[in-house]
């Protein structure tokens, strides 16, 4: 058992050390219980699939630039989002953005839902951004997992069971660990912290809010976890 509040540590490192990034609300504003603009949030996390942050940062402000709101998105000619979209690649998910900004107008009036199973109703939405959304948009306390979480959480608790099995466990262990207040930086500090401390190879275990309590760190070398399956 941890003799420390996990959840603090991280959101205290996060605090200190999260990455200012177009469609975040940042703390403190985070911190006074603000949260960012649902369309925002979307928009990010479905560009952030299978593309990195670094690349995804210009064409996040070229469509806010080009469709302010859901409804513009979603009454914009499909050829001009496949245009705006041209570089990003897997180019299914810009032909599901469009109709799921159709959806979302002409189903819930143009907001989104706050509800991951309602998200997940929506073309392109799948657990992972369904939970993010939730997580980030609307406060909820939803298990947000992605290949970064699942790579801290693997390590934290020294998860023996191997991907893809492991993923129902993991995704307990980080309900559990969620906070009550900030669910939404909890999840971006476990991507964070994924991305910047917690790395496939040479991890800095020195400089990680959970040193204390990892048990990879304990027991084994944690560049070993997550366990794989052999193949
Ligand atoms: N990768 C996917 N979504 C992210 C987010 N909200 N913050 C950081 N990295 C991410």
């Amino acid at each position: 058992e941890p003799a420390t509040d996990a959840a603090a540590l991280l959101l205290g490192w996060y605090d200190r050390h999260h990455r200012d990034l177009p469609w975040r609300i940042s703390p403190p504003m985070a911190r006074k219980g603000a949260v960012a603009d649902p369309y925002h949030v979307w928009l990010s996390e479905v560009m952030l699939q299978q593309t990195t942050v670094k690349a995804v940062k210009a064409y996040f402000q070229k469509f806010l630039a080009l469709w302010p709101t859901v409804g513009d998105l979603a009454a914009a000619d499909t050829e001009d989002v496949m245009k705006a979209w041209a570089g990003l690649g897997y180019y299914a998910r810009a032909r599901n953005l469009k109709k799921c900004a159709e959806a979302v107008v002409r189903d819930h009036g143009g907001r989104f839902p706050d509800r991951e199973e309602e998200l997940k109703a929506l073309p392109g939405i799948g657990d992972y951004t369904a939970a993010a959304i939730a997580a980030i948009a609307f406060n909820r306390r939803s298990a947000v997992l992605d290949g970064n979480v699942e790579r801290v959480i693997s390590r934290l608790h020294a998860v023996e069971t191997p991907l893809p099995a492991a993923k129902p466990e993991m995704r307990a262990l980080v309900h559990t660990l969620t906070p009550l207040g900030r669910p939404g930086d909890f999840a971006q500090a476990m991507m964070d912290l994924g991305a910047t401390i917690c790395t496939p190879k040479r991890p800095a275990c020195s400089l990680c809010p959970f040193r204390a309590d990892c048990r990879a760190l304990k027991i084994a070398d944690p560049e070993t976890f997550p366990r794989k399956a052999p193949r």
